[in-house]
């Protein structure tokens, strides 16, 4: 059942070029967005995104696509913090619950406090049959396929892609968004399968640089905008696989605190893509160097060619519309992850201590 693949988390994450072609077939045939039209963004005073782990930092990153594409205030937290804080929550918003299971205990403790206060509740699941799918107003598939690994991957890069799709769908609504705007945004998201077929291609040199990230105890994870959040997913999947310690950070960040841990033990994954932050991420990188951090940069050719020089590692990536960056750059920090853990022979799929799904607090 593992199709040949020495664990599923591996199955899961070269999959994910496949699954998210038929996820966007469902969702955009020819050239057209296929959602709802009950789901109308155009007179919301807010949005409120929750969910927990992997889920969340799609959220955080969906956050940047909603303020940007279309002119919509966004409030993502955590489901934990979320139903306890009872925050108010005006009435002309959407709730949105993003859970793969669509079982987490406190993401749905979260659906239910917001029944009744928002607009509409939706959930975006995997799990079509799920708790979170029922009770909501409006459940949409991710349409990633059965994920059994504990450490989520495909889940995470289809959770994106819907979000990305409901984003543009607020900015039609809102008027933010114009046809040509959107015809060369779903022409990026209809290359991004193939993109991502090119990044999984570079797997043995992420496996390279996986086994010497794996002697470390620490790591840093680096990037700004949409890439802070895919910084700490990163991170995140790392620490569960790998058991090493990670953070993802801001750039910006770095001279507030973190910049004290650096020195040649610490490898430091900079996450840029070349959009319009990539001088500042640079310059970030740059001041890690200084400090002797061992700098692994993933960017695209033209960004390796005009930084890399001093880094320990450089990856190049295709090419990408920065809005898509977050998606592309998901696989990589994927398969370090993986590769990592395998290195320290940890088990990947059924890492200590974790569920594949949290259904108690
Ligand atoms: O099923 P959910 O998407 O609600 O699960 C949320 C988190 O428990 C999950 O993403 C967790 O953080 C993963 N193990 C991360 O890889």
């Amino acid at each position: 059942e593992k199709g040949g693949y020495k664990h599923f988390m591996a199955k899961e994450i070269a999959e994910q070029p496949v699954v998210l072609a038929d996820a966007l077939r469902h969702y955009v045939p020819g050239e057209r967005l296929n959602l709802p039209e009950t789901l109308d963004f155009s007179s919301l005073d807010r949005l409120t995104l929750v969910a927990c782990g992997t889920a969340f930092y799609a959220c955080q990153i969906a956050k940047y696509w909603f303020e940007t594409l279309a002119a919509l205030p966004c409030e993502v937290d955590i489901a934990s913090e979320f139903r306890y804080r009872e925050p108010p929550l005006p009435q002309r918003s959407f709730a949105i619950f993003v859970s793969q299971s669509g079982e987490t205990a406190d993401t749905l403790a979260a659906l239910r406090y917001c029944r009744g206060r928002v607009a509409r509740v939706i959930s975006v699941v995997n799990v079509e049959t799920s708790t979170m799918a029922r009770e909501s107003d409006l459940a949409l598939p991710i349409m990633a396929g059965p994920e059994v690994g504990v450490a989520s991957t495909k889940a995470f890069t289809c959770q994106l892609a819907v979000l990305f799709l409901m984003a543009l769908k607020a900015g039609l609504d809102r008027g933010t968004i114009d046809q040509d705007r959107l015809r060369q945004l779903l022409d990026s998201l209809n290359r991004l399968p193939g993109l991502m077929n090119q990044a999984i291609g570079s797997e043995s040199e992420i496996a390279r640089i996986a086994e010497s990230v794996a002697e470390a105890q620490d790591v840093l994870f680096l990037g700004r905008g949409a890439m802070f959040p895919l910084a700490m997913e990163g991170a995140l999947k790392l620490k569960e696989i790998s058991y090493i310690h990670a953070e993802g950070y801001a750039s910006g960040e770095l001279k507030h605190g973190p910049i004290a841990l650096i020195d040649k033990t610490v490898p430091v994954i900079v996450l840029a893509p070349r959009d319009r932050l990539f001088d500042k991420t640079v310059s970030n990188m740059q001041e890690v160097m200084a400090r002797h951090g061992k700098v692994v940069l993933i960017t695209d050719r033209e960004g390796e060619n005009a930084a890399a020089d001093g880094t320990w590692r450089s990856l190049v990536m295709p090419e990408v519309a920065p809005e898509l960056a977050p998606i592309l750059y998901a696989v990589p920090a994927q398969l370090l992850a993986y590769h990592a853990a395998v290195a320290k022979g940890t088990d990947v799929d059924q890492p200590r201590n974790l569920a594949k799904s949290v259904t108690v607090e």
